[in-house]
């Protein structure tokens, strides 16, 4: 199955979403494919039984968020030149949301951008990550700080790679799975309420919907001047998550998971969603073993870390939050004691 991206004028772009078994690439170019040990070490032999080239290279970088630096991007550029890539050449990106934004982010600056592809191997970036043209790497200042919005040629989703997916990642990603479900669609969610994701077919069927509600997000808004903001429903409060923990306790989706069920806790407190719906979404995180519960020790300190997400420009918090399921709100400037009412329910001394 097929999805398109179509982004509008002034800069149309136009490609497709494969989502099916990798098919035969075949590229009169040379090629130079960015992954990783872990993922070479799983799938790079059935990549490779599946890719021609006038030239193949691999390029492995090590494996891990802390990598995701401009250091690793000027090696895979180094890598680049050492194999005179030209501006016909192509990157492709075969791994997981590390891989991806890098490999995307090295192509856009690689004598002023060349052609990528992404393969993407994990459960979060064949939903998400690999869906929209964001790439980027992080620095001191934080995460993904730094980066281009910069358009694939085309992105094959192939989910039998994640039969090797540790079941933490895999869960991961299905946080970001049910983020799409509550904010733009009532019965997507009741269908991962029932579904079975370790079956092969309902599997592909959640990737497809999740691509097409991101694909749809993204062809109205590539540069996340409106509704692409809502993607980060969970988010805000997630990074605190995040960051209050060194990103060390939790998985990016996991923090999204407690972060949506915060979220929620807020929509409650505005009346924005009914206790029950909350109730719902908590089930559904709890159904894929992803965690949904945290304990704030400092609720003032936890509220300050809002104004350090780089997304709460002017010193207002913009909070994405579900109207009922299926449907988002954008709230502005909420006053502070509201919010500390609904952190104090996350509190150590509830
Ligand atoms: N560009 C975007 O729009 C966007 C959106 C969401 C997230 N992201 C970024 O994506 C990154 C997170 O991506 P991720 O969750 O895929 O993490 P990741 O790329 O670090 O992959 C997670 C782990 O799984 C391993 N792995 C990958 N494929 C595997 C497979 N098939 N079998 C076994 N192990 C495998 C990786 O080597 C890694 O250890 C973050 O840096 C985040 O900022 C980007
Ligand atoms: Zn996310």
């Amino acid at each position: 199955m097929i999805v398109p991206i179509e982004l509008l004028p002034p800069k149309p772009v136009k490609y497709d979403i494969t989502i099916d078994a990798l098919p035969k690439l075949s590229f009169d170019t040379k090629v130079v494919v960015v992954t990783n040990p872990t993922v070479a070490g799983f799938h790079l032999d059935t990549l490779l039984q599946n890719l021609e080239a006038k030239a193949l290279h691999v390029v492995t970088v090590p494996d891990g968020e802390q990598y995701k630096t401009l250091q690793t991007v000027e090696q895979i550029l180094d890598e680049c030149f050492e194999h005179k890539l030209d501006r016909k050449s192509l990157l492709i990106a075969f791994g997981g949301g590390v891989i991806g934004d890098m490999t995307g982010f090295t192509a856009s600056l690689y004598q002023r951008g060349i052609d990528f592809i992404q393969i993407p191997t994990t459960l979060l970036s064949q939903v998400d990550a690999s869906v929209g043209g964001k790439t980027g790497v992080n620095n001191k200042y934080g995460k993904n700080l730094i980066g281009a919005f910069y358009q694939p040629k085309a992105v094959y989703i192939d989910p039998a790679f994640l039969e090797t997916l540790p079941k933490r990642e895999f869960a991961a990603g299905v946080a970001e799975i049910v983020k799409m479900a509550v904010m733009f669609d009532r019965e997507y969610f009741d269908f991962l309420k029932t579904a079975d994701l370790r079956d092969e077919a309902q599997l592909k069927e959640a990737i497809r919907r999740s691509v097409e509600l991101k694909a749809w997000v993204v062809n109205q808004d590539e540069k996340e001047a409106g509704i692409r903001a809502v993607l980060n429903y969970g988010h805000t409060f997630g990074h605190v998550v995040e960051n209050e923990t060194d990103y060390t306790t939790y998985l990016h989706g996991e923090a999204v998971a407690i972060g949506m069920v915060m979220a929620n806790a807020l929509a409650v407190e505005l009346g924005l969603m009914e206790p029950q719906e909350a109730q719902e979404v908590k089930a559904v995180l709890e159904k894929y073993a992803l965690p949904t519960d945290y304990v704030i020790e400092d609720i003032d300190d936890f509220y300050e870390h809002f104004f350090l997400d780089k997304k709460s420009a002017n010193n207002s918090i913009k909070f994405i939050l579900p109207e009922g399921i299926g449907n988002h709100k954008i709230v502005k400037d909420l006053d502070e004691t509201a919010v500390k009412r609904v952190l104090a329910q996350f509190g150590a001394s509830r």
